[in-house]
């Protein structure tokens, strides 16, 4: 199975990932945050919370805010339990079909993940599904209008089982108003002279 090559790709990753990528990570999280407008005591889920940086930077900024994160990759999990205090509750689980209840929580928010799911349009809906009445929905990815994240997306294509697609604002918006959401914003920006980001917001 194809998630089981992304699986396998991030045990092999898990180790090293924090050192490897942390200006990537770093400059999209903190992108990321500054979109989130977090309020204190929200609930929010990490959706793909690997190594549970975003995490920790969510209790930084927000303290007193129930944060839990999902990931199906169990050795960036490890990674992400090591250095999170024990009270954040960390599930090994797939992005379509999340094990919460509906309508629970304020706030779902993924970095860099959603390139990987095989069925984004299930993933949104879960997403959807999750999220209380007027929740948020935030998600930071690769962006393909930028000719960079073409040419990688093009070679990850041929040559990385685990890779499987990036999008442009336009289709992103499209998936996101097929599912039903509201008050789509999608912006987009580099991080440096090769990654070109966005993020998208919207509402349930
Ligand atoms: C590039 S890492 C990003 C990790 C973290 N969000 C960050 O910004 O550093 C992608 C993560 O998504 C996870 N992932 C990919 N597809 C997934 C899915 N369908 N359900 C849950 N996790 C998934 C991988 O296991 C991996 O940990």
């Amino acid at each position: 199975m194809y998630s089981d090559s992304v699986k396998t790709e991030y045990s092999r990753l898990a180790k090293g990932y924090d050192s490897r990528w942390s200006f990537y990570v770093n400059a999209t999280i903190g992108e990321t945050l500054n979109r989130l407008e977090i309020k204190q005591g929200e609930r929010i889920l990490d959706l793909g919370c690997g190594t549970g940086v975003l995490i920790q930077r969510l209790l930084d900024v927000a303290p007193k805010s129930e944060v839990i994160g999902i990931d199906f990759c169990a050795e960036m999990l490890a990674i992400a339990k090591q250095k999170l205090p024990e009270s954040v509750e960390l599930k090994l689980g797939s992005a379509d079909n999340l094990p919460f209840s509906s309508n629970y929580f304020d706030i779902v928010v993924s970095t860099s993940a959603f390139h990987f799911f095989r069925d984004p349009s299930q993933a949104l809906q879960e997403a959807k599904r999750v999220l209380k009445p007027n929740g948020r929905l935030v998600i930071t990815d690769w962006c393909y209008d930028y000719l960079t994240c073409k040419v990688c997306d093009f070679f990850l294509r041929c040559f990385n089982r685990a890779h499987f697609r990036t999008y442009g604002v336009a289709e992103c918006q499209a998936m996101m108003q097929s599912e039903g959401l509201q008050e789509i914003a999608i912006e987009r920006y580099k991080i440096d002279w090769f990654w070109g980001m966005m993020t998208a917001t919207a509402v349930k």
